[in-house]
């Protein structure tokens, strides 16, 4: 299957997923082979460069609307004959017209284990709350922020009282970076399919 990663910043995730899809490994089902990201100058963009993997910058603020953004991404997303795109810290929400016409083919990582925290700084709301358990959710997107089905969840331990917001975000980054790439392969290889709610049928 042919990949699109969708980011906006440091791009940890991509680069797990890059160095994942490239181990020689017999049957791999995923090659990435675009990156787009909504901003200039984020060192995603340069993981993709070294990794010579082309990158489209598209910057949203070009757009009038969340519609034109997203219908550009469909656009530069079907000129490259795109299968699936994951989203990789990419932080724009996603039209649902947008969503609609790529159902059941867009991957996101969330750093909470959904459905509990979902929306922004998931991992603060997760100390915040006191919780001693959260972790990372690969799932399916749907029109709801942060709600399709889940894909890959993997919990971290959290102490409310000695742990800092860097050792939760950075702890919990630890397991995205692994079950990420194998949340992909289990949908490029067809061993996980999207149930659509809407079709009626499986
Ligand atoms: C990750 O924590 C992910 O869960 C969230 O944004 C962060 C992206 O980090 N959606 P990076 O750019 O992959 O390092």
């Amino acid at each position: 299957k042919r990949v699109a990663v969708l980011i906006s910043g440091t791009g940890t995730n991509l680069q797990a997923l890059i160095d994942d899809t490239r181990e020689p490994k017999h049957g791999r089902h995923s090659e990435i082979v675009l990156v787009i990201s909504n901003k200039s100058g984020v060192a995603g963009i340069t993981r993709a460069e070294e990794a010579g993997i082309p990158v489209e910058v598209v910057s949203h603020q070009d757009f009038k609307s969340r519609e034109e953004f997203d219908q550009e991404l469909h656009r530069i997303l079907s000129w490259w004959q795109i299968d699936l795109v994951v989203l990789a810290g990419f932080m724009r929400i996603l039209s649902p017209w947008f969503v609609q016409q790529w159902r059941g083919k867009v991957l996101n990582i969330h750093p909470s284990l959904l459905p509990a925290f979902k929306g922004l700084d998931a991992q603060k709301q997760a100390l915040g709350a006191g919780v001693r358990v959260s972790g990372a959710t690969v799932h399916f997107v749907d029109p709801e922020v942060d709600s399709g089905s889940i894909i890959a969840q993997e919990p971290v331990r959290i102490n409310p009282v000695e742990d800092s917001l860097d050792d939760v975000i950075e702890r919990i980054k630890g397991v995205e970076h692994v079950i990420f790439p194998q949340a992909l392969e289990l949908v490029a290889s067809g061993q996980v399919r999207f149930n659509d709610p809407a079709s009626g049928d499986d």
